[in-house]
């Protein structure tokens, strides 16, 4: 198999839409085998098949998964073990947005924001590095968002659990460097991309007026796609990214830079 990441072995959460199913498929295009995973089990075990069918067989491989659970996750990581022959690229892309000031949550709905986007990340981490030491040179993507860069009045937890993943991201980089191990970690800071994680956002007001006001804000003049993302995970889990780790890629078009 060739291509940039042939012979790499790589595990995606949130895999069965959007941004992660985008990401396995590149990954799987330029040569790794993958294990997608998701909640949605029927979804990502699609996405998976549909790998195979263009890819080759073997390609991919699919579990249901809920990312804020330790015992699952365990299982998953033996399961990459067995179907892709180790791991050495870990891609923590599951993630939810909950609209609300710091006013509107209760303690429960607070909570559940921050396991699935950020205790998730900490779970997958810790349970991957033991396979992924045995396999290096590895790589760690952490998908955060611009919002864990830039607040919103209406991005309470959403703001709080990106954040923390941005900085998780580099306490993890810099615990495996100083172990000595090659196992880098890195964050992504997407902007909007029209993905159905947006489709509260939009509710049943017309989705293109909602779509073209988010894209006036961009200095770009236009949202992200999925394959942004997709392609700054594939230099991320390549060798091409060796020198980089602690750091972090904002797909923005520029919002960060006013
Ligand atoms: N699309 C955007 O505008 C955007 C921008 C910045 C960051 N992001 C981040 O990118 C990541 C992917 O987002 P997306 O746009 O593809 O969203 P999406 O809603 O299309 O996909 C997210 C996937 O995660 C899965 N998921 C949710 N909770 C889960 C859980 N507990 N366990 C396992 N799987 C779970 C869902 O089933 C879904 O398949 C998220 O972390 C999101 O916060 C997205």
């Amino acid at each position: 198999m060739s291509g940039r990441l042939a012979g790499k072995h790589a595990l995606v959460t949130g895999a069965a839409q959007g941004l992660g199913a985008a990401t396995a498929r590149a990954m799987a295009r330029e040569g790794a085998n993958v294990l997608l995973t998701d909640r949605n089990g029927d979804g990502v075990a699609s996405v998976a098949n549909d790998i195979n069918a263009e890819f080759g067989a073997g390609t991919a491989f699919h579990a249901r998964h809920d990312v804020t659970s330790e015992a699952v996750w365990a299982a998953v990581i033996e399961q990459a073990r067995e179907d892709l022959g180790g791991l050495s690229v870990l891609v923590n892309n599951a993630g939810i947005v909950l609209t609300g000031s710091v006013e509107d949550f209760t303690l429960d709905e607070w909570r559940h924001g921050m396991a699935v986007n950020n205790d998730s990340v900490f779970l997958g981490t810790k349970q991957a590095l033991p396979l992924m030491r045995e396999h290096q040179p590895g790589s760690i993507i952490n998908i955060s968002s611009i919002a864990g860069l830039i607040a919103s009045h209406n991005f309470a937890n959403y703001n709080a659990s990106k954040a923390a993943v941005w900085l998780l991201s580099k306490s993890i980089a810099l615990h495996c460097a100083r172990q000595g191990w090659d196992i880098r970690c890195n964050s992504v800071h997407p902007t909007f991309i029209r993905t159905p994680i947006l489709n509260d956002l939009v509710g049943d007001r017309d989705e293109a007026t909602i779509l073209a006001k988010l894209a006036k804000q961009v200095p770009l003049g236009r949202l992200g796609e999925a394959d942004d993302v997709a392609h700054a995970a594939v230099y991320l889990a390549s060798d091409e990214s060796r020198f980089m780790t602690g750091a972090e890629i904002k797909l923005d078009g520029g919002i960060s830079a006013m």
